[in-house]
């Protein structure tokens, strides 16, 4: 994956920032803001963790495949993803095209990496979304569980940083499998 011209570290930056994120449980990546929009034409956000950051810049999330995140990336599969570092003043915004996994394969290849209180969120008997009469207590399926993994492959990633003298802002495109990188206006 190469870049064209001066944005070069900007670039490198973006890449080691998420690779932290999806390994350190405590870097500001680890969630980010997942936006989908469906038929329904509204825009829905929700906090996600990012379980993997790959060499080819997809990033990846686990999630209930019932849930209305699935729902409107199966009606749309372009979705926006926002990291933001408080204390770097640092923000990336990411567009992409989601793609739904699903299967034993996937299940085991993360089964790993999931802790046995995480795995058991894919289990509810209800899809997630359903109302409720009281909090608790949740009723749970066996055999069955409802895990997949959404992988997002960026086609466009934004980077902004607040700093003085002047704050920074670049932008990344996909074109070909190159990236170009040019400033904009802060
Ligand atoms: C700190 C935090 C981390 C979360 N991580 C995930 C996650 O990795 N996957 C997920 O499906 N939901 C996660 N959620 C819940 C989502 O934000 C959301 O409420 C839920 O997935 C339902 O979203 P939906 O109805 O739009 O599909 C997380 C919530 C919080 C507060």
């Amino acid at each position: 994956m190469k870049t064209t011209g001066n944005t070069d570290k900007f670039f490198k930056e973006i890449k080691d920032e998420l690779k932290k994120g999806s390994t350190q449980k405590t870097h500001p990546f680890r969630y980010f803001t997942l936006g989908t929009v469906g038929l329904d034409h509204f825009v829905r956000l929700r906090t996600v963790v990012l379980r993997d950051f790959s060499e080819e810049l997809k990033c990846s999330f686990y999630t209930d495949y019932r849930s209305k995140k699935i729902i409107h990336i199966k009606e749309n599969n372009k979705v926006g993803l926002l990291f933001y570092d408080p204390e770097k003043l640092l923000q990336i915004k990411i567009e992409g095209l989601a793609n739904i996994i699903k299967g034993k394969a996937k299940e085991e290849e993360h089964g790993q990496t999931i802790q046995e209180q995480s795995r058991k969120e894919y289990t509810t008997a209800l899809a997630p979304g359903t109302p409720l009469k009281d909090a608790a207590p949740l009723e749970y399926l066996n055999e069955e569980n409802h895990f997949c993994v959404v992988e997002v492959t960026p086609y466009k990633i934004e980077y902004l940083k607040l700093e003085q003298p002047e704050h920074i802002r670049v932008r990344f495109s996909n074109r070909n499998e190159l990236w170009n990188g040019e400033f904009l206006v802060p």
